[in-house]
């Protein structure tokens, strides 16, 4: 795929109002892309956290389909992997990349909202990724699911924390005022930006053991790297939060399809390294 000259769309097409990026073509593509960059610490925290052959998993928020995937992969065949989306676009999309990477019975997906799904299945792990702090009450989420799992069942979660206040050296001020935009927008919506760091205290509200938890981050030094185009779409599609909320794009910057580009080659000319968000990874056992 090339990231800079496909042209794309950014204008959310439905009505997810509590899930501020929408469910536009550019933000499936994001969450394409933001996948590549996150498989291998999604990759570490589901195995850290237990996942094994022949486990059934459930998958929360499970998007465009790549952490159901991957974790179907970890379970392999004699394995079975639920994936749960209340966004039937999105999941129509899951289900179709699922079948093009020859995933058969052993994965499925589900239209439904977290607060309203309920089974008689009981699985042996549930995990999500990026799908936590856009729920209501996180804890509750995870006490419910929690209900859903056989004894000794794990729970894994990856959540990120946006809220780096230097993300480049020697600084790229485009870059960094690019990104605090995040934070900002998200800080004025109400969905917390560092939840990756409240994952302790959102186990323990739902009456689970305190989780094992890993931090890690993803950088770029040099051209091409994925944070660029990342970051880009990233914007793009939460172009209408930051109208509603009364943010904007640093001046020099034109929101458009070469909005990868700008930002890189700022970055780039400045020779700076840039740290994109932190990455947690939290997984305990149930008793
Ligand atoms: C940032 S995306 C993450 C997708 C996927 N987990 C990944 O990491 O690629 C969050 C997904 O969670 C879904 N979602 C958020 N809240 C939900 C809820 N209450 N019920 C069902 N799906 C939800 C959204 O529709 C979206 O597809």
């Amino acid at each position: 795929m090339n990231e800079k000259t496909t042209p794309v769309t950014g204008a959310a097409s439905d009505a997810h109002a509590d899930y501020v990026l929408g469910s536009s073509d550019l933000e499936h593509r994001r969450l394409m892309l933001q996948a590549r960059i996150l498989r291998p610490s999604t990759d570490r925290f589901l195995r850290l956290g237990g996942l094994r052959p022949g486990m059934s998993v459930l998958d929360l928020g499970s998007g465009m389909g790549d952490v159901s995937m991957l974790a179907a992969g970890i379970v392999g065949p004699r394995g079975r992997v639920v994936g749960i989306d209340r966004d039937p676009v999105t999941t129509g999309k899951a289900r179709r990349r699922a079948r093009g990477e020859g995933f058969d019975g052993s994965l499925e997906f589900e239209v439904a909202d977290l607060d309203d799904f309920d089974t008689g299945e009981r699985f042996d792990a549930v995990v999500g990724r990026y799908v936590l702090l856009y729920q209501k009450d996180p804890a509750a989420t995870l006490r419910r699911f929690a209900r859903l799992l056989r004894p000794g069942g794990i729970m894994v979660f990856h959540e990120f924390d946006f809220v780096v206040p230097n993300p480049t050296f020697p600084p790229c001020p485009l870059w960094d005022d690019s990104y605090r935009l995040l934070t900002d927008v998200y800080e004025a919506i109400g969905t917390p930006p560092d939840f990756g760091r409240r994952l302790n205290r959102a186990f323990l509200d739902a009456g689970l053991p305190s989780p094992t938890v890993e931090c890690q981050g993803p950088v770029a030094a040099g051209e091409k790297s994925p944070l660029f185009p990342w970051l880009a779409y990233s914007l793009r599609v939460l172009e209408p939060a930051l109208a509603k909320t009364g943010l904007s794009l640093p001046a020099g910057l034109v929101c458009d399809d070469t909005l990868p580009d700008q930002l890189e080659k700022a970055v780039v000319e400045q020779g700076s390294q840039v740290l994109g968000a932190l990455q947690y990874g939290a997984w305990t056992r149930v008793p």
